[in-house]
């Protein structure tokens, strides 16, 4: 099939990405690029990329068919709704847009010009979210009770727009809205009850450069999703509770380790000595109660993105990331921001 033509607004660390990969895709070519700032337009005539003269320039190309919005947050919607009035479908980066309101203007404009219109929810294609995905669905270890998802860092916020309010800036934006659609890819979009956020400001006033979210869902189950940019020693990536048993992911792309518990009570359990005395409850297991393995990681290309969204738009299907899930991923985010300002649990 004929390789679709994609351009890209917004020639930055992102839009760089999406022309790497429209380079080597199998499905889309990259048409061109355009970037308000003259530097990031030289660099990518530096690597023979076809520059416009201007945005308009780049929408009237019609070879064009899709085209990938990569600026900063504040600017998603204005650059969206142009390229949807224009006749091109979309990509826009994540966080889609900063509020709901704006959301639904975006996809008002895809559906009155009769084009298809997403965002870039690449971290669906993670190794270790899909191995958690994995130990989920399968239920090996019983139902699943809670999930914690956390990336630690200890740079604070990256020193570009991501510090200001009014770019859409701050952790819950950036990384948050990518932790929070994975776990509602793993318990479902319609099971979200209530969330709890608190959140760090200490290497910036003005957005927050870390967050604790707890999310409650529907069944009873919790997924908690924390952001740390002053952490110099970082906590698990993945830690999963269920009835019979825990799964840990230690660091990017490492293997699961589970724990299973084959037998519930134990008989005489050894107590161990801790600082203060004896404790039974706290006391390890032994593989005579417990088997101990490791789940490889599943097999993941993140090519499959512009694979699955090009064959969405040409045969018509239901495409990967969905305006409700879109929706209910901002809910979640402005809910967050919600309890963080009032210090309560809010329901969705
Ligand atoms: N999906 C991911 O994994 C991922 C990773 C990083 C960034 N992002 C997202 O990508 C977007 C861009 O982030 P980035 O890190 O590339 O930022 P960046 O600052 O590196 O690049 C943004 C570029 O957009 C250009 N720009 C700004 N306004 C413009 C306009 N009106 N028209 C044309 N160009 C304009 C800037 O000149 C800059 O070159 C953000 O929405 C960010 O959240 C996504």
């Amino acid at each position: 099939m004929e390789k679709m033509r994609v351009a890209i607004v917004g020639y930055g660390g992102m839009g760089g990405w999406h022309a790497k990969h429209l380079l080597a895709s199998d499905v889309a070519e990259l048409a061109g690029i355009w970037d308000i700032k003259p530097s990031q337009r030289e660099k990518a005539i530096s690597l023979n990329i076809h520059v416009y003269e201007s945005y308009e320039d780049l929408l009237a190309d019609k070879t064009v068919e899709l085209v990938t919005v990569a600026t900063p947050n504040d600017v998603h919607e204005e650059l969206a709704i142009q390229a949807l009035n224009a006749g091109k479908n979309v990509i826009c980066e994540k966080p889609v847009t900063m509020t709901v309101e704006s959301l639904d203007r975006m996809i008002a404009a895809a559906e009155r010009n009769g084009v298809r219109f997403t965002t870039h929810q690449n971290r669906r294609w993670d190794v270790d979210y899909l191995a958690m995905k994995k130990v989920h669905d399968s239920g090996e270890i019983g139902k699943v009770i809670n999930i914690e998802s956390r990336v630690h860092g200890s740079r604070g916020i990256p020193g570009d727009w991501r510090q200001e309010k009014k770019y859409g800036g701050g952790m819950l934006y950036d990384w948050g809205i990518h932790l929070i659609d994975q776990m509602l890819m793993i318990f479902g979009f319609d099971q979200v009850d209530s969330v709890y956020c608190i959140a760090d400001y200490l290497t910036n006033k003005e957005v927050d450069d870390g967050f604790r979210l707890d999310i409650n869902f529907k069944n009873g189950a919790r997924a908690t999703v924390e952001i740390g940019t002053t952490n110099f020693i970082a906590m698990p990536r993945f830690y999963l509770r269920a009835e019979n048993g825990t799964a840990m992911i230690a660091d990017w792309k490492d293997e699961t380790k589970v724990v299973k518990c084959t037998k519930q009570y134990e008989g005489n359990v050894i107590p161990v000595q801790t600082a203060a005395g004896l404790t039974k409850t706290m006391a390890p297991r032994n593989e005579i109660t417990t088997e101990t393995y490791t789940i490889p990681c599943p097999a993941s290309d993140v090519h499959d993105y512009y694979r699955h969204y090009i064959n969405a738009i040409r045969t018509g299907t239901e495409q990967d990331v969905t305006y409700e899930q879109m929706r209910t991923d901002l809910r979640v985010i402005l809910a967050a921001f919600e309890s963080i300002e009032t210090g309560t649990i809010v329901k969705l």
